[in-house]
């Protein structure tokens, strides 16, 4: 199964590869979920192509593709949350109370309803990533979760639904989110390892870069439990968000030294 909320790019198609690649049925879902949305968040205006999304589907040769009605999902009276409170609470779970309780919520009833044996996510979510790693082993959910590599444009964008909402001149710069990342790893491979000096040099970088951009986070973290790290050894993921207006992106990078 591949869980999604649709305006399916290259990202999504990935997911779908590798599940056609690795499973004889192959489920595609497609739902703007509400409840991961804050009230002031772009549910409303979260970018819709069902007609689009239900050719790429059938492109990459999904087998069953499953788009609820949000009343399907969420009936009158529905009461009952699936939460991950210690994963969520940093990160994005800082600046997006409910988010990640919406995520797993949405998650795990799409599991109930496919039973899939696998499910595939994009490592540009990680910290969803993570959630929905424990999620599963927690609650004993009979699939594995397998995370893939972010897919880029050329000049190292990420992939996003949202990277239609940027003006010309903030999506020139958008590309040095992942620029500077990647200079925070080199400088790590030099010998920079204090957390705190990293990150603040690579602060200073954004904004001379990113004027148009306003930091949301950036931390450098255990890959694994999410928890902040003062030093950079073996293990260890530098995750960024920035508002470019009303419009939020996120990456990543593992920048340990290992
Ligand atoms: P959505 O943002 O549509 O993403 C669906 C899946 O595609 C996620 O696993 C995400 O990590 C992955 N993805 C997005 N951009 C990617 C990229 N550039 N490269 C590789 N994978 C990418 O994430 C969600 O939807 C929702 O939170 C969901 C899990 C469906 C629950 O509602």
């Amino acid at each position: 199964m591949v869980p999604t909320m649709g305006y399916l790019h290259a990202g999504h198609a990935s997911l779908l590869a590798a599940g056609r690649e690795r499973a004889d049925k192959l489920a595609l879902s497609v739902f703007v979920n509400p409840s991961q949305f804050g009230p002031n968040e772009d549910f409303a205006r979260y970018p819709r192509d069902p007609e689009r999304d239900a050719a790429v589907a059938e492109a990459a040769g999904v087998d069953v593709m499953f788009m609820p009605e949000p009343g399907a999902m969420y009936p009158p009276g529905y009461a009952t949350w699936v939460d991950v409170p210690d994963l969520a609470k940093g990160l994005c779970g800082a600046s997006r109370p409910g988010h990640f309780r919406g995520v797993a919520t949405v998650v795990a009833k799409l599991f109930l309803l496919a039973l899939p044996s696998m499910a595939f996510f994009g490592q540009k979510d990680w910290q969803q990533l993570a959630i929905l790693k424990r999620l599963a082993r927690d609650l004993g959910f009979p699939v594995e979760i397998i995370g893939l590599p972010t897919v880029r444009e050329p000049d190292g964008l990420a992939l996003s639904s949202r990277n239609v909402y940027l003006s010309e001149a903030e999506r020139a710069q958008a590309p040095a989110l992942q620029e500077g990342l990647r200079l925070l790893r080199d400088w790590v491979q030099s010998g920079q390892t204090g957390a705190a000096e990293l990150t603040a040099r690579l602060r200073a970088w954004y904004g001379q870069r990113i004027p148009l951009g306003g930091l949301d986070y950036l931390e450098i973290v255990d890959p694994d439990s999410l928890a902040p790290l003062d030093h950079v050894g073996d293990k260890a993921l530098a995750a960024v968000a920035m508002r470019f207006g009303r419009t939020r992106l996120i990456d990543n990078l593992l920048v340990g030294r290992g």
